[in-house]
This record gives C-alpha cells, sequence and structure tokens, in this order.
C-alpha cells in the first residue's frame, strides 16, 4: 500500500509517516517547506530504517499536482497535513490563509477524483467548535463562529470535503485533534516553530533551555479550579497512530457514512498551571513564569468527549500528561545539541 502525505515534513505529519512505515506502508511525502526542513525527511528515516519518497512543490499549484499524479498512479490513500496553522498570523494575513488551505485542499480533491483515489484522512482541528456549550465536546456539537480566519479555514475544508465526498467517489475521515504536544521517544522528530513560539509547550521548553526569559500566563481569573485555561493536550504520537487506524477503517470499508468525524484528544482537561507542575516534576527543572493579562481570542475550557473515537474508530489515545512533557522536553535539549 502506497500512501501519500501531504506536510509529512511538519509536526505532526512526520510523526504520522513513521508510523505508517513501522505498519509496512510505503510513504510519498509532498511538501513545500514552508514549515519544515528537508532534515525531517533523514530523521523519519533514522528511526523508520526507511527514507520517504519526497517531493518538494506548492500543493496550490494545480499543474504541479497534475504532473505528480500522472507520474504516480499507484497511490492507494491520502493524508492531507499541509495547512498553514499560525492562528495569529491568520487574523494578520487572512487572505494567505484562505488561499493556501482552501485552494490545496481543493487542487487534491479534484485529482482525487479525477485519478479516482478514494481514501482521504484530513487533519481537522477542535478550532471548530469555539467555546462549546457542553463539556466534554462531542463531534455532533455545532459550530461556533470562528475565532480565527485559520480555524474558519478548518470550518469550509471539513464542509468542502463533506459536500465532494457525498457526489464523488471519496470516503474521507475528518479528524478533529485537541492540542497536540510532545516528541517521539526517539527526540529525533518534533515541534519546529518558526520564531517566537505561539503554543505553550514550546515557549514552555524554549524558556527552560534559556531562549525565553519567562512563559506568560495568559489570565488567572478564569472560571476554572486554578484560574487557568483548560486544554486536552494529546501526545503527537497518540494522534499519528490514531491516523493509520482512521486509514485502515477506509482500506477494510468499514465507514459508516462517505463523511465520518472523529474527536482526537484524551478525554483530560489539564490547566495552565498543571502543565507547568508537571513539566516541572519530569524534568527537574524550575520554571520562569508570571501571570498577565488574557491573551485574546483565548477559550476557557475545552476537552474532548473520546467516547465515538474510542467505540467506533477503536482508537485511544494512551499515553499521558508526563509523557508529553518530559518527551517535549528531551526534544528541546535534542535541538540545542
Ligand atoms: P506543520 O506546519 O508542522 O506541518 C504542515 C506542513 O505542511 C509543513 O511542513 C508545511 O511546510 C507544509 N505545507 C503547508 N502548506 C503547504 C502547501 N501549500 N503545499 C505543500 N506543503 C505545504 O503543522 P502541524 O502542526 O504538523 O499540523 C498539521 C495539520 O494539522 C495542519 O493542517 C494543522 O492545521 C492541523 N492541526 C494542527 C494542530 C496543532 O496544534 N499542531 C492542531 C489541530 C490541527
Ligand atoms: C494553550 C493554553 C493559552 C502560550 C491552538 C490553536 C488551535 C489548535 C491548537 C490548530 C491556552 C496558554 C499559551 C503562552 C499561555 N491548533 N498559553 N502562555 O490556544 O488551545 O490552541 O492550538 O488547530 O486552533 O488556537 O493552544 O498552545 O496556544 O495555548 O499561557 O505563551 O496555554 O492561553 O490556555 P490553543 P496554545
Amino acid at each position: 500500500m502506497k500512501i501519500l502525505v501531504t506536510g509529512g515534513a511538519g509536526y505532526i505529519g512526520s510523526h504520522t509517516v513513521v508510523e505508517l512505515q513501522q505498519k509496512g506502508y510505503d510513504v510519498v511525502i509532498i511538501d513545500n517547506l514552508s514549515n519544515s526542513t528537508k532534515e525531517v525527511i533523514y530523521s523519519i528515516e533514522k528511526i523508520s530504517g526507511k527514507l520517504p519518497e519526497f517531493h518538494q512543490f506548492d500543493l496550490c499549484d494545480e499543474n504541479l499536482i497534475g504532473k505528480f499524479f500522472s507520474n504516480n498512479n499507484d497511490i492507494d490513500g491520502i493524508i492531507h497535513f499541509a495547512a498553514f496553522k499560525a492562528v495569529g498570523e491568520s487574523v494578520e494575513q487572512p487572505l494567505k490563509y484562505y488561499h493556501n488551505n482552501l485552494t490545496s485542499l481543493i487542487n487534491l480533491l479534484k485529482y482525487m477524483n479525477e485519478v479516482q483515489i478514494k481514501n482521504l484522512v484530513f487533519s481537522s482541528s477542535c478550532t471548530v467548535y469555539g467555546q462549546p456549550d457542553m463539556l466534554p465536546v462531542k463531534e455532533d456539537a455545532p459550530f461556533k463562529k470562528a475565532f480565527s480566519p485559520y480555524g474558519h479555514t478548518k470550518q469550509i475544508c471539513e464542509q468542502i470535503i463533506e459536500c465532494a465526498s457525498s457526489v464523488h467517489n471519496i470516503k474521507a475521515i475528518l479528524l478533529r485533534y485537541f492540542n497536540p504536544i510532545g516528541a517521539h521517544d526517539s527526540s529525533l522528530i518534533g515541534e519546529l516553530p518558526l520564531g517566537i513560539p505561539n503554543n505553550l509547550l514550546p515557549f514552555i521548553t524554549q524558556t527552560a533551555i534559556g531562549k525565553r526569559d519567562y512563559l506568560k500566563v495568559f489570565g488567572n481569573d478564569y472560571d476554572t479550579p486554578d484560574g487557568t485555561c483548560i486544554r486536552d493536550y494529546i501526545h503527537v504520537v497518540d494522534i499519528a497512530k490514531a491516523h493509520v487506524v482512521a486509514l485502515e477503517r477506509l482500506q477494510n470499508n468499514k465507514t459508516n457514512s462517505s463523511c465520518e468525524v472523529f474527536n482526537l484528544g484524551t478525554g483530560k482537561g489539564f490547566s495552565v498551571l498543571e502543565v507547568i507542575k508537571s513539566f516541572e516534576k519530569v524534568t527537574g527543572v524550575k520554571l520562569n513564569y508570571k501571570f498577565v493579562d488574557r491573551r485574546h481570542g483565548d477559550i476557557e475550557k475545552v476537552w474532548a468527549d473520546t467516547t465515538f473515537a474510542n467505540k467506533v474508530l477503536g482508537w485511544k489515545a494512551e499515553k499521558g500528561l508526563d509523557e508529553m512533557t518530559l518527551s517535549a522536553w528531551n526534544w528541546e535539549k535534542k535541538l540545542k545539541k
């Protein structure tokens, strides 16, 4: 089986490529390296012993995708990670986000239909829920107005896939990730934020290693037990494994509809302070942090109802918070070296 992984040089994509290869799949990556580096491809090889086939180009270029598929007529399924993901940047440059995230998806779907590749796994996000009315949040919770153009692209992409799969010979599984963190046990691949990180874990590890002076904890007056926001943090390797399970579900014709949706979380929420405590406990490093004002657009609390993913997809997150924070730290130390 040959699987096309778009965005396979990125954070979640690279971990998924490793899991696929370890299950015996051949992997072809398309990535334009707009948010990743070629070294990742060689790090993947170091872990799995197999160098994935790599094509560097932009999925917004319809001609290049056409050329790719005419030279590669043996693809059995696609996992589509490639997208821009920086929430703040999407507010400043919305068209860049709409263009990249929508055009790349539409191009892929068009060629999937033309060359008759049936199976698609798509990276969605808990951001489609906004601040849900009920917690834990289930897959059938309504979309709220998106907080950012990035979040809006995920809502639109989901709708495009749902619509295309209802009329074309395409079956899709949409995976809504909660907060992926951590790194591969080998510390050979992990998250590589460019510039100042927006997300909590890279900011924590960069502060602890001395790249940043202190972590700003955004708000301590939320309606939560310790006043800081709550999220469902999930190990990136657990997320990667879910993609293999989803792909197998598609390949084995186990899906109940042309477009299924699953939450990928642990089902447990942790506050920012709990994440800091876990980090300090497993690493023995005291973190310098200060409480500052709330960050505009932050949701107070969100965590997943994972019942549907556990029962129907047959997947469950296995790794706990301490494993996540420790692996993120080991990766940061490896990067320093
Ligand atoms: P990432 O930026 O590390 O990986 C995305 C990869 O796609 C990068 O290597 C980038 O170079 C590539 N890419 C982007 N646009 C492209 C294009 N037009 N053509 C070819 N390659 C392109 O991001 P990630 O964290 O691995 O996220 C993967 C997916 O998961 C994204 O769709 C993201 O929106 C989604 N997601 C991420 C998170 C998260 O917190 N990391 C949470 C929910 C959903
Ligand atoms: C987590 C918590 C912050 C940084 C984002 C995207 C979302 C999805 C997942 C892709 C929050 C707090 C953070 C810092 C802090 N991505 N924090 N100081 O905001 O839940 O979601 O990633 O789909 O779309 O918006 O993740 O890691 O930024 O924040 O106190 O320096 O950490 O306030 O409570 P978030 P995050």
